[in-house]
């Protein structure tokens, strides 16, 4: 299957972020990632509006948004109507988590759970029937450049097999190289956010690097 390397547009070049969204978009990643926090769910603040519309502007792919915040249902409208074309939010954050799902899905929009290396697959099995995606973090979200958490393997294993039963697209996002690009593409992850352990600052062009990372 077809993996989807998706850039964490945090760890981009902000000197010129038009600049490296063109030459990333130029050498062929599937979705572009894009990380907002509150400095409440997560201790840092990642990303902007303007950022967000800066790389919507100059991109024609998809750009999903990691809704790193307390009540994500607050932002659901603007980011859909900013031109976000998936949304995750974390239920950890959410009260009404199944609501805010279905709200997203109404703005026409692709549907997300990003899970906490602390959640367990138990406690969103009622979600996953509302979800397009579920991206598990292998870092504590706030970061980039983090260790990878080991004990979320088990997790992952156990949502590519809930996904063939559910439909949605099993995702993981945090600290993840190619190495990991390699063992979880064969355990059956699709979509692969990759930030400062496997493109950001690497050796070689964007393209190489991508090309390196498809062959697995
Ligand atoms: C962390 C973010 C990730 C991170 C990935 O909270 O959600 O997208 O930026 O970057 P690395 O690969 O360096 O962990
Ligand atoms: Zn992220």
């Amino acid at each position: 299957m077809d993996k989807l390397l998706c850039p964490s547009m945090m760890c981009a070049d902000f000197s010129n972020l038009k600049k490296d969204t063109q030459e990333l978009d130029q050498a062929g990643v599937d979705i572009f990632h894009m990380d907002i926090m509150d400095g409440r769910f997560v201790p840092n603040f990642g990303m902007g509006l303007q950022d967000f519309e800066l790389v919507r502007s100059v991109t024609d792919k998809p750009l999903d948004v990691h809704l790193m915040i307390q009540e994500p249902s607050k932002y659901v409208e603007k980011f859909a109507d900013l031109g976000a074309d998936i949304i995750y939010i974390h239920p950890e954050a959410d009260q009404q988590a199944a609501r805010t799902l279905a709200m997203i899905q109404q703005k026409g929009k692709k549907a997300g759970i990003a899970i906490n290396p602390g959640t367990s697959v138990e406690t969103i099995l009622d979600l996953l029937f509302l979800v397009d995606y579920v991206m598990v973090m292998t870092v504590n979200p706030g970061f980039a450049g983090q260790q990878y958490l080991a004990y979320t393997d088990s997790k992952i294993e156990k949502l590519v097999g809930l996904s063939k039963i559910h439909h949605f697209k099993v995702m993981v996002d945090g600290a993840i190289s190619p190495e990991k690009v390699a063992q979880l593409s064969k355990n059956g992850v699709t979509g692969f956010v990759l930030g400062t352990s496997a493109l950001f600052g690497k050796a070689g062009t964007y393209q190489e690097i991508l090309t390196e990372l498809r062959k697995y």
